[in-house]
């Protein structure tokens, strides 16, 4: 469609991708093109296509690299995240590994924000250790980066906000240190679904996302979408992509692309919940601490603020200290949120943090049991009276231990 790229965000989303008609008619949607063979009209096109594919251009001549249906999707993100191209993965995980691998070689050094979704350590224990790969923790509001950089340093790693306590980081601040010292800038986009918060206009390389959540929303699809700024990097990754023999269903790519188009409304529907949620659980006599960034009281708030143009549905909160169990016991009552691991689709959940996973984080002052809500689609006022049963539950018990 001519003209888009000067459209607004919302007009982008509803159109990105979208096929041409062809004899005047066709669907509004892309089909989902399906195959692992793909066939040419003859030998000269079969190896000019090759060519143009291993020179860098986004063309198909295999099933793996993704037909019709993955390029409306990878054109879709890579308009929303304003980036030079948009690479597929099978997962928001496989995606974080594709960036880690193209990236560094044995003998180098990445930086990585120590509130970091966590599975990202188990691909350094498992893997990266053990080809010579290292990756160092750090506080990025505490430590100061510019000493921490060394001549073997290749990537700064980053999440903002962070996973469970949403600690919000300085991105430009961050990334004009690092490209100074010549360091890519890697960054999980995946709590703005890419709509509220543009890394790469702040200063990353490179923005990847879990479309597991948001950009699927419907709790259906594994995942995941790295975007690049640059040609160079669009081959770097896109080199190693094929090395490893990535591929993602064109069923689950029609999903997402179909996930993508309603992306807006969903997410302004889930920051206003949880929102509301987050401002009820402030208030509550039995919470210690609320996580949100877009509580006015919450330390990443200012940084929100200038960098953000929302927030999602995740909320966590804190209970006092010296309550054993109330974590467990607050889930297990809650009728209308699934204890569920995941998040970003259009059901409410809860969970509670491992205390190991947010000891991790050198922002956790180690207060109470932390549940973890993502806040979907119900209605407020449903969340917030089942919430406050909940609540209900665990102050009774505690009246009976005392
Ligand atoms: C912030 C973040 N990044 C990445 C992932 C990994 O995504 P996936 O589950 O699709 O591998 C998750 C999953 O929970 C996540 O929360």
């Amino acid at each position: 469609m001519s003209g888009l790229d000067q459209a607004h965000v919302q007009t982008r989303l509803v159109h990105a991708g979208s096929p041409e008609l062809n004899g005047g008619a066709g669907p509004v949607n892309v089909p989902v093109v399906r195959t692992s063979t793909v066939r040419f009209a003859d030998t000269a096109t079969h190896a000019a296509l090759n060519g143009r594919r291993t020179g860098g251009e986004r063309v198909a001549t295999y099933g793996r690299h993704g037909l019709d249906t993955h390029q409306a999707l990878e054109a879709a993100v890579a308009s929303l995240e304003g980036g030079y191209r948009s690479i597929l993965a099978p997962s928001g995980l496989s995606a974080i590994v594709l960036v880690l691998l193209a990236t560094l070689a044995p003998g180098e050094h990445a930086l990585v924000s120590d509130s970091v979704y966590s599975p990202v350590r188990r691909v350094d224990k498992a893997l990266l250790q053990r080809y010579g790969i290292e990756l160092e923790y750090f506080s990025p509001g505490k430590d100061d980066l510019e000493t921490l950089i060394r001549p073997t340093t290749r990537l700064l790693y980053l999440e903002s906000p962070s996973s469970l306590l949403y600690e919000v980081l300085d991105l430009p601040a961050l990334a004009a240190t690092a490209r100074r010292r010549g360091v890519l800038v890697a960054t999980d986009n995946t709590w703005s679904g890419g709509l509220y918060y543009q890394p790469l206009a702040l200063g990353a390389h490179i923005s990847i996302q879990a479309a597991t959540k948001y950009l699927a929303g419907h709790s259906d699809v594994m995942m995941g979408v790295v975007t690049v700024d640059s040609a160079e990097l669009a081959q770097r990754i896109g080199a190693t992509y094929d090395a490893l023999g990535l591929a993602v269903g064109a069923d689950d790519a029609y999903l997402t692309l179909r996930g993508i188009r309603t992306l807006d409304v969903r997410l302004a529907r889930h920051h206003q919940n949880a929102l509301s949620v987050a401002q009820y659980l402030s208030r509550h006599a039995d919470v210690a601490r609320v996580f949100y960034p877009a509580l006015p009281q919450d330390p990443g708030h200012a940084l929100w603020q200038r960098d953000f143009s929302g927030a999602s549905g995740l909320v966590s909160f804190a209970f006092p200290a010296g309550q054993p169990g109330a974590a467990a016991r607050f889930i297990d009552a809650l009728r209308y949120f699934s204890i569920g691991a995941s998040w970003g689709g259009y059901e409410s959940l809860a969970l509670q943090a491992a205390p190991e996973r947010l000891a991790e984080h050198s922002i956790w002052e180690g207060t109470g049991e932390v549940v973890r809500l993502h806040i979907g689609l119900e209605h407020p006022l449903d969340l917030a009276g089942d919430l406050d049963r909940a609540f209900g539950v665990v102050r009774d018990a505690l009246r009976r231990s005392a």
